[in-house]
């Protein structure tokens, strides 16, 4: 499939991924859902990659949600059909290997909102607006945000955003946990890259292994988690990383993660 919406660029040990649908404020048609899925897949195999950054194109909207246009025909089979294959595909960026940003710098709402809480670190801009309007529609949060909104900000808030529809800005998103940090938006792309280099400069597989560990953990009981923590501890003691981060510390040097 070529791609019309999404394009990927790489540099460096970052990956950009931008959605780029700006007449509709970057909404998310089967087409942009499709091309999403596939840069994402290809990713996954691009063993330079240590962390992914995804955002919107133009200067209003991160996403403004699902298209609107294409929900307004939905049936009652379709509908489900339509809510599965978008939670599918936000399922498997959430459970991509690397850590993946987004990086919000106007509307992200509804599906653009449960998108960005797909991902693992939310960057904002002083002009992200965060929402799930969903209910104005005569629908709900279909792309899991209705399960992940709670877990990230607490069941009380989530709800509120959730039956109100309102919309939340970014000073009020980073002091809910919604947003990890607001930055200035002339500032957004630096920053997110500046936050994935920082992470690049750490043990490739460690990292995958403590994204593995944290959000294995939410989804399981405490015993099994903490289980699930001391073997993917266990795991990572083979590794010729980390040989090598405790030997660059004991030697005062920078250490050379090769990702093995
Ligand atoms: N689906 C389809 N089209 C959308 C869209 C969506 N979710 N969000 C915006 N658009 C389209 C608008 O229809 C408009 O298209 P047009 O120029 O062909 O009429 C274009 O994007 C620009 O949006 P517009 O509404 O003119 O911009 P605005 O600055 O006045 O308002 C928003 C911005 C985000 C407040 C408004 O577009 C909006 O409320 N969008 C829907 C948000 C929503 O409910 N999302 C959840 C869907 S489940």
């Amino acid at each position: 499939m070529s791609e019309k919406y999404v394009r990927t660029e790489v540099s460096g040990s970052t990956a950009t991924v931008t959605i780029d649908r700006q007449a509709k404020l970057n909404a998310l048609n089967p087409r942009v859902v499709a091309e999403l899925d596939a840069a994402f897949g290809r990713l996954r195999d691009d063993g330079r990659v240590r962390a992914v950054i995804l955002t919107g194109a133009g200067d209003k909207a991160f996403v403004a949600g699902a298209d609107i246009g294409v929900l307004a025909e939905m049936g009652t089979l379709t509908g489900t059909e339509v809510s599965r294959s978008g939670q599918e595909v936000l399922r498997r960026i959430e459970r991509f290997p690397r850590p993946v940003i987004a990086a919000v710098g106007g509307y992200a709402l509804g599906g653009g909102c449960e998108l960005a809480l797909a991902c693992h670190l939310r960057v904002a801009s002083e002009r992200a607006r965060f929402g799930l309007p969903e209910v104005g529609l005569g629908i709900i949060p279909g792309y899991g945000g209705t399960v992940r909104l709670a877990r990230l900000v607490g069941l009380g808030r989530a709800v509120e955003m959730i039956v109100t529809g309102d919309m939340i800005g970014a000073d009020k998103a980073a002091e809910t946990g919604l947003a990890n940090m607001v930055v200035p938006h002339a500032e957004l792309m630096d920053r997110a890259r500046a936050l994935a280099a920082r992470i690049a400069r750490n043990a490739p597989v460690a990292v995958e292994m403590a994204l593995a560990s944290a959000y294995g953990a939410v989804e399981s009981t405490m015993d099994h988690a903490l289980e699930f923590e001391a073997s993917l501890f266990g795991l990572l003691a083979s590794t010729d990383d980390m040989r090598e981060g405790m030997a660059a510390f004991l030697e005062k040097r920078k250490a050379n993660f090769e990702g093995s």
